[in-house]
C-alpha cells in the first residue's frame, strides 16, 4: 500500500479481534510512530504494550481508579470498566512525556505524539491490522496515571485498540477540500 492510498483508507475499527500484530509488525509501527515532527529533537513519547493478563490487570486499575473517584459506580458500569480492555486483544498506551524547553512548549509536544499515534496508526493498516485510538474521560484520572506508571511531567494521550478487523470498515464519506482550505493573499 503507498503512503497516500494508507492514509485515504484507514479507518478506526471498534471490533477487534485476534490475532495482534506480532513483534516484527508492531516494531516497524512503532518505528513509524518515532519518525514523527518533533520540534527540538525533545522525543516527547513513550508507550505501554498491554496484552493477555496485562488487558484483566487494566480492567482492574479502570475499575479501583473510577471507584477512587466515584464510590458509587453501579455494578453495570463496574462490569463494563472491566471489560473494557477486552474490545481487543492489545492495548498501546500513548504517554507524551513533556520536557522543559525554551522553545517547544507542551503544545507542540502533544502535536508531536499526536503525529506520532497518527504514523502508528497508518503502519498499522499498511500492514492489515486494524485499530481504534480511545481516550474517554479517564486519561485524566490520578489513579489510572499512577497504576499505569504515569508520572507528573507525562500524560496519556490516548489507548490505541490493536488487532485484526472482525467487520467490514466502516465506508468512508470524503469531505470536500474546499470546505477547509482557502487561499490567502494578504
Ligand atoms: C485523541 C483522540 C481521542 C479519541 N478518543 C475516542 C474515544 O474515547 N472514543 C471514541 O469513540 N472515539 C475516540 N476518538 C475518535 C476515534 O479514534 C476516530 O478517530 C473516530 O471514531 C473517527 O473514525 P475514523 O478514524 O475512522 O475517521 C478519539 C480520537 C482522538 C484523536
Amino acid at each position: 500500500m503507498n503512503t497516500l492510498d494508507a492514509m485515504l483508507t484507514r479507518t478506526s475499527q471498534g471490533k477487534l479481534g485476534f490475532p495482534a500484530p506480532g513483534p516484527e509488525v508492531l516494531n516497524k509501527a512503532f518505528a513509524c510512530a518515532l519518525r514523527a515532527p518533533d520540534h527540538r529533537v525533545l522525543r516527547p513519547w513513550r508507550y505501554l504494550v498491554i496484552e493477555g493478563e496485562g488487558l484483566q490487570k487494566l480492567g482492574e486499575l479502570l475499575v479501583a481508579a473510577s471507584l477512587a473517584e466515584t464510590a458509587d459506580l453501579t455494578p453495570e458500569v463496574i462490569d463494563r470498566l472491566q471489560k473494557m480492555p477486552f474490545r481487543a486483544p492489545m492495548i498501546v498506551v500513548a504517554i507524551t512525556v513533556y520536557k522543559d524547553d525554551p522553545k517547544a512548549p507542551p503544545e507542540e509536544q502533544l502535536l508531536s505524539m499526536g503525529a506520532a499515534v497518527q504514523n502508528f496508526l497508518l503502519a498499522l493498516h499498511d500492514q492489515g491490522f486494524a485499530s481504534m485510538w480511545r481516550s474517554g474521560s479517564i486519561t485524566g484520572n490520578p489513579h489510572l496515571k499512577k497504576g499505569l506508571g504515569v508520572a507528573a511531567h507525562e500524560s496519556i494521550a490516548g489507548f490505541v485498540y490493536v488487532g485484526t478487523a472482525s467487520a467490514e470498515p466502516r465506508k468512508i464519506t470524503p469531505l470536500s477540500v474546499a470546505d477547509f482550505v482557502s487561499a490567502w493573499q494578504g
